[in-house]
């Protein structure tokens, strides 16, 4: 076994070598640009373009036409949010959206809502789940646009999106999803969720980072305001160069998560269901942040009761994860996706996400449970807060 062990795979994922393998040529001998509409070099960057455009749409029941390739989820939630709203925003002003979004939603409503749109954000059951009831009352005759990411980030839990796509489709506003963390995890499929807006991600489905596509719907046609200025590509929506060998190799990811997806699935939530259990069977005091059961397969999240939160990653310099905490300059913020579940500030500083992945080995499961249980007893040895509990709990013994 390699160490570090990672086991952070909702930050990204390696890019699974037979992804790699299919974008090679696209670097050397296929380099052509895709809009080379004139010589053989340009269309057979075009061709493997076209090819991975209908991999991606193929992964969540959509048309090839439909798909508009970006540099990511953080494009493609900018682009259908401000791109949305730019276009149709003097009927409707409009926006709703959930406290636990991926902050490149959250902040591009905050821009709109600088520029004069309303923007609703709603909050989460303790559970981080949406309340749909919420929901509807949140939707008015001037919703122009309802943004709810399709799994979570920190806490891997799974929103209803189908109930809220029909929400959104009786109550007349679009409906846009983050689906950066639920592309190759769940199904996703845009006509039984009535997904207007789709945002996608390459590096979270054993992809190459820097590309990520939006699905935007044909029929009925959904416009967008272009971001940037250029040659018009992708039917006007995005300009620039597409980047074939990237674009090859998200489509590949694509074709291989439609396949494997099942039954990766059934083997990561026995590795999660392992760890869990050995982490929560040698410690008290641990909780599970999101729902247990509307929860992808390779997410944990947990607090730790009577640990100094900062000092939780120190012990654990062989296992990569990543704290429930955002290091920001000098401070150390609390996730705000915990704090909006309901957790105080110590129980959301002292938390890990973990996230299992195509390439999770039992072995390191159990290095993990082994290392995160001994990191936890020795920062409780050293901490008041759990002296204070032992004493706690002899007195009621007596
Ligand atoms: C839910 C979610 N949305 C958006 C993003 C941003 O995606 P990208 O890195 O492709 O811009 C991420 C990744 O960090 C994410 O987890």
């Amino acid at each position: 076994m390699k160490l570090p062990i990672y086991l952070d795979y909702q930050a990204t994922t390696p890019c699974d070598p037979r992804v790699v393998e299919k974008m090679l040529p696209f670097f050397t001998e296929t380099f052509g640009n895709a809009h080379s509409v004139t010589h053989s070099f340009g269309w057979q960057a075009e061709e493997a373009v076209e090819l991975a455009r209908e991999q991606v749409a193929d992964l969540i029941g959509a048309e090839a036409k439909e798909i508009t390739f970006t540099s990511g989820a953080t494009e493609s939630n900018n682009l259908a949010i401000k791109g949305l709203a730019r276009f149709y925003g003097t009927r409707k002003n409009h926006i709703v959206t959930v406290a636990t979004e991926h902050k490149c939603v959250l902040e591009a409503a905050a821009r709109l809502e600088r520029e004069g749109y309303e923007v609703s954000v709603l909050g989460v059951k303790p559970d981080g789940l949406v309340d749909l009831a919420e929901l509807e009352t949140a939707i008015t005759e001037r919703t122009l646009l309802v943004s709810v990411m399709g799994v979570n980030n920190e806490i891997g839990v799974i929103q209803p999106l189908a109930e809220i796509g029909a929400l959104c489709r009786a109550k007349g506003a679009f409906f846009h999803s983050d689906g950066a963390q639920a592309l190759g995890k769940i199904p996703l499929d845009v006509e039984a969720m009535s997904l207007d807006l789709l945002s996608l991600s390459g590096h979270k489905l054993y992809g190459p980072k820097g590309i990520g596509a939006l699905y935007v719907r044909r029929k009925p046609r959904i416009r967008l305001a272009a971001e940037m200025d250029g040659g018009g590509q992708e039917r006007g929506i995005r300009s620039g160069t597409l980047a074939t060998p990237l674009i090859v190799g998200f489509g590949e990811a694509c074709r291989i998560a439609k396949i494997e997806m099942e039954e990766e699935g059934k083997r990561l939530k026995r590795l999660r269901d392992r760890l869990y259990q050995g982490i929560a069977g040698r410690l008290e005091g641990v909780s599970l942040n999101g729902s247990a059961d509307k929860r992808i397969p390779g997410n944990l999240n947990l607090s730790f009761a009577w640990v100094e939160g900062d000092q939780l990653l120190r012990g654990l310099t062989d296992v990569a994860v990543s704290t429930g905490s955002a290091c920001s300059a000098a401070t150390l913020e609390p996730s705000y996706v915990l704090r909006a579940l309901g957790l105080n500030s110590e129980l959301a500083h002292a938390s890990l996400r973990i996230g299992l992945g195509r390439f999770t080995t039992e072995q390191e499961v159990d290095f993990a449970i082994d290392s995160i249980v001994g990191a936890v007893e020795r920062q409780r040895a050293q901490s008041p807060l759990w002296a204070l509990h032992l004493e706690g709990s002899e007195l009621v013994d007596r």
